[in-house]
Order: C-alpha cells, then structure tokens, then sequence
C-alpha cells in the first residue's frame, strides 16, 4: 500500500499507508490528521480537505479539475500553485511516498 506522509503546520508529521483507490481526505481523517475536516465527504462543496501538495509531487497527483478548482478559491487558508482538495486525490502505487503539507487554518 502507498504510504502518504502529511506534514503539519508546526512540523510534526504523520504517515499513513492508504489503501488503493481510497482518497487522501478519508485516509486523513481516519489517520487524525488534524485541520483536515472533509466537512461534506468529498462531494466537492467544502474546502475543508484543502492540502498543498510538495512541490516535487505536484505532477504526479495532476492539477485539479474545473469544479475543484473552483472550489479552491473559497479555501480558508490561500490558495497556492501546488493546492489540491486531497478527496480528489486517490491513492494510487504511483504516489507511494507523497507528501502533503496541511495549511493552518
Ligand atoms: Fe469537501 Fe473535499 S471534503 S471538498
């Protein structure tokens, strides 16, 4: 399984293995990964799941499509160029080792 590390504000960090096909908003709030809220479950009407993803991963999760782009622009914390809304982010072999850097908000 993919392990998805999330690094918190205050630099702590939490690392989890995700199973494939779960997104990274589940997998954070299972995991307890504080500030990561996925108020609506991920239907894409939050913003509570708002991640920046490292720079070095930021093309292999891809960008994020029109509706989720739009919904990063009501996110607590600013919007950057490596945003994402992590329940649109699916884990996935290919992201075994990514990391997440949580906004505070
Ligand atoms: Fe609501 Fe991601 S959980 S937009």
């Amino acid at each position: 399984m993919p392990k998805i590390t999330w690094i918190l504000h205050d630099g702590r960090s939490i690392s989890a293995e995700v199973a494939v096909g779960h997104n990274l908003m589940e997998a954070a709030v299972a995991n307890s990964v504080p500030e990561v809220i996925g108020e609506c479950g991920g239907c894409l009407s939050c913003a509570t799941c708002h991640v920046y993803v490292d720079p070095a991963w930021y093309e292999k999760t891809g960008g994020p499509g029109d509706m989720e782009s739009e919904m990063l622009e009501i996110t607590s914390a600013e919007r950057r160029s490596v945003s994402r809304l992590s329940c649109q982010i699916k884990a996935s072999e290919e992201l075994d080792g990514l990391v997440l850097h949580v906004p505070h908000i």
